[in-house]
């Protein structure tokens, strides 16, 4: 069984390490991404404030902004002591910042610089990357393109390809278009799949439940997804029964005195409330109760602190259940 069954894929502002622990309690199993880090944040920045995370993430992955083999092979350097379980590199981000950088989806058009960034880092770590890039972009449309990116990035040693299956627009729609106006096209994934067999290929993108994601496995190695893990994060307390066969599915109380404990941890160190609270908004929505909780979540925040029962307190009347 592939060890990229199911990910939770990479999003800035959306999952940081706080969302990720979150999503730890919820699924032992899923794979959890990390918002993008550019190279250059790593190398010249404060790398532990990008880097830090919480041991009980595994299996955790770092996405990479990168468009230059040196930088990025000192990038992936930098982050080595951390431990991550996979490094991968950002080649399907259509945003004008990235692409201004040369990275994110641009990389599409010169799979040979992906094939050199990948050989760059492997030579300099020993850290074999993973790609995650779309279907196509611009006038890119055909399987071929997609079928030649692969097999020259493959030449180069990776054998993880998350596709993300629509094509982007690099001119004139902005990145929240481009991940709703152009159609998915997941059968192109299946496709590379059943033309590169020995690879890891996992499809991306508009992946709603446990059940579709389990329905996309019969053409594929993995599911990886976005928007209906921040928007829906209970909804996947079923994954690890639905995807692995485990008996275990989380206790919701135990979810929140977890998490209560570990923002507690986080608040010594300094981390603001608003941050540690952010991720909670929306778990127990369209659940009952969830309005209620989002209200109380809120008004806490504008307390400044949480009442004296913690979590539990704010909790839906069901939660126990
Ligand atoms: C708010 C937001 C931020 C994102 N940031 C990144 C990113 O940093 N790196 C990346 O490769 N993709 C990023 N994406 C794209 C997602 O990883 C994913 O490919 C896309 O949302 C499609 O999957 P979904 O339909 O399951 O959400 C972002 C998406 C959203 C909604």
């Amino acid at each position: 069984m592939s060890e990229h069954r199911l990910s939770l894929a990479p999003m800035m502002e959306r999952t940081d390490r706080h969302f990720r622990f979150l999503m730890r309690l919820i699924t032992r199993r899923t794979r959890l991404y990390s918002e993008m880090v550019v190279d250059r944040t790593l190398i010249h920045g404060d790398a532990a404030r990008h880097l830090d995370y919480h041991p009980a993430e595994h299996p955790v992955a770092l996405q990479l902004g990168s468009a230059d083999p040196g930088l990025a092979a000192r990038a992936v350097a930098v982050a080595r002591p951390w431990g991550y379980d996979e490094v991968n590199l950002n080649a399907g981000c259509p945003s004008p910042r990235v692409q201004a950088g040369g990275f994110g989806v641009v990389l599409m058009r010169t799979p040979e610089r992906v094939a050199e960034i990948v050989r760059a880092v492997y030579e300099a770590t020993g850290a074999l990357p993973s790609v995650k890039h779309r279907v196509g972009l611009d006038e890119h449309e055909d399987y071929a393109f997609l079928a030649r990116f692969v097999e020259v990035v493959a030449a180069s040693g990776v054998r993880v390809f998350v596709v993300h299956a629509r094509k982007a627009w690099t001119q004139g729609l902005d990145p929240k278009a481009n991940r709703t106006a152009p159609p998915l096209e997941h059968a192109k994934v299946y496709r590379l799949k059943r033309d590169f067999p020995e690879l890891t290929i996992v499809t991306n993108g508009g992946v709603g439940t446990p059940e579709e994601a389990r329905a996309h496995l019969a053409h594929v190695d993995g599911v990886m997804v976005g928007r209906a893990m921040w928007d829906r994060p209970w909804r996947w307390a079923a994954a690890d029964r639905l995807l692995w066969g485990d008996a275990h599915t989380p206790d919701r109380r135990a979810v929140l005195e977890r998490y209560q404990a570990y923002l507690h941890e986080r608040l010594a160190e300094g981390v603001p409330l608003r941050v540690l609270v952010r991720p909670l908004f929306n778990l127990f929505k369209g659940e009952p109760g969830g309005r209620r909780w989002r209200q109380q979540l809120d008004a806490a925040l504008r307390a400044g602190r949480l009442p004296a029962g913690g979590l539990a307190a704010l909790a839906p009347v069901e939660v126990g259940a």
